[in-house]
């Protein structure tokens, strides 16, 4: 299996908006780096690397003060931009008296941090989640820790095929799934996945009581995001579009949306989020509560699975991956990883 590295000129998620008080700084560690990340009474982001430049403590266990965050194990102070401000009991600050400072953006109902060159963060590349207030969507949310990496997680999420198999119990995903390959086309920092099943009754999230066209799409795209929609068309919808797009306003029901964000952390880790509701006019609380029931046993099921292949890949010396015709999405998505990411060491190294 080739090595693969992450592409660092990107917006990854780090939590949710909402789990984020005033200040009360939050650490998460993302592609190996500590970050502290705290939002101020004034209701302004910052992060910073989540070391102090004194003797390394965590600055996550600090106090914000007013814009600035206050090392507590000696008390230097922080401005958001990461230079030291004061020094308890001693005038000169040294040149050096500096973290670095995250780009951080709250947007779609995530806290979003930019792990490249800062001059590049352009909020313009924050993918459009939909935010748990958005007023179409009914939306329940969480998140899971996994022992595994995220390039696992984001190959899961571009085949699915594995929905015929480990999910047969949860989202019961009939053996058509696996057997037709759904429609990928590359797009901008990503890949589309566009899947039209016709003359069906549904799955258990879109059970529908006479033969309906189904679709699903979703865009997965840099670093790790999938964005998700579809629903339930009359018979003849998919011909009629040419198993296109459909015109959304005419579902017959089950549109819902989903936004989920694979984030890799320190070592072979990586934290999963996810939300998950249905359109205003197609479900309401408790169909949510029900969407949410399916995801979680869904979720914890790709987490066995993912945590296991972690496992055997690390047992296994010089492993080496034998792709299917299920595999376009995850080839075309992972070699654009592959391409940013050596785009970007190249410009590192001629910068240096
Ligand atoms: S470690 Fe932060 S002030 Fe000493
Ligand atoms: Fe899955």
């Amino acid at each position: 299996m080739p090595v693969m590295s992450y592409v660092r000129n990107a917006w990854y998620v780090a939590g949710w908006s909402q789990d984020l008080a005033a200040e009360k700084p939050f650490a998460i560690t993302v592609l190996g780096e500590r970050i502290v990340i705290w939002r101020t009474a004034a209701g302004n982001l910052h992060a910073l690397e989540d070391r102090c430049v004194h003797r390394l403590a965590p600055l996550s266990l600090g106090r914000c003060e007013g814009e600035r965050l206050r090392c507590m194990y000696h008390g230097l102070l922080f401005d958001p931009d990461g230079k030291v401000a004061e020094i308890p009991g001693q005038e000169l600050i040294p040149a050096r008296a500096q973290v670095r400072r995250y780009p951080v953006a709250d947007r779609h109902s995530w806290l979003w941090v930019w792990m490249g060159d800062p001059a590049l963060a352009d909020q313009g590349l924050i993918p459009a989640a939909v935010g748990l207030d958005h007023p179409d969507y009914i939306l329940g949310h969480g998140q899971l820790d996994y022992a595994a990496e995220a390039r696992l997680i984001n190959d899961n999420l571009l085949d699915f095929s594995h929905l015929t198999f480990v999910h047969a119990e949860s989202f019961g995903a009939g053996p058509q799934f696996a057997a037709t390959p759904g429609r990928i086309t590359p797009i901008e920092r990503g890949i589309r996945y566009e899947r039209w099943t016709e003359n069906s009754m549904g799955s258990s999230s879109r059970r529908s009581e006479v033969p309906m066209d189904s679709f699903m799409s979703y865009d997965f795209v840099i670093p790790g995001i999938l964005l998700m929609t579809g629903g339930v068309f009359p018979l003849g919808t998919a011909k009629a579009c040419d198993y296109g797009q459909p015109d959304y306003s005419k579902a017959v029901s089950g549109v819902t949306f989903t936004s989920q964000a694979v984030t890799p952390m320190e070592g072979k880790t990586a934290r999963y989020f996810f939300s998950w509701g249905p359109h205003r006019n197609h479900g309401d609380e408790a169909q949510r509560d029900l969407l949410m029931g399916i995801a979680a046993k869904a979720f914890a099921e790709d987490k066995t699975m993912i945590e296991a292949q972690q496992r055997v890949i690390d047992d296994t010396p010089n492993p080496q991956v034998m792709p299917t015709a299920h595999d376009r999405g995850v080839t075309l998505f992972n070699r654009l990883v592959e391409k940013l990411a050596r785009e970007e060491q190249r410009e590192q190294s001629e910068a240096a």
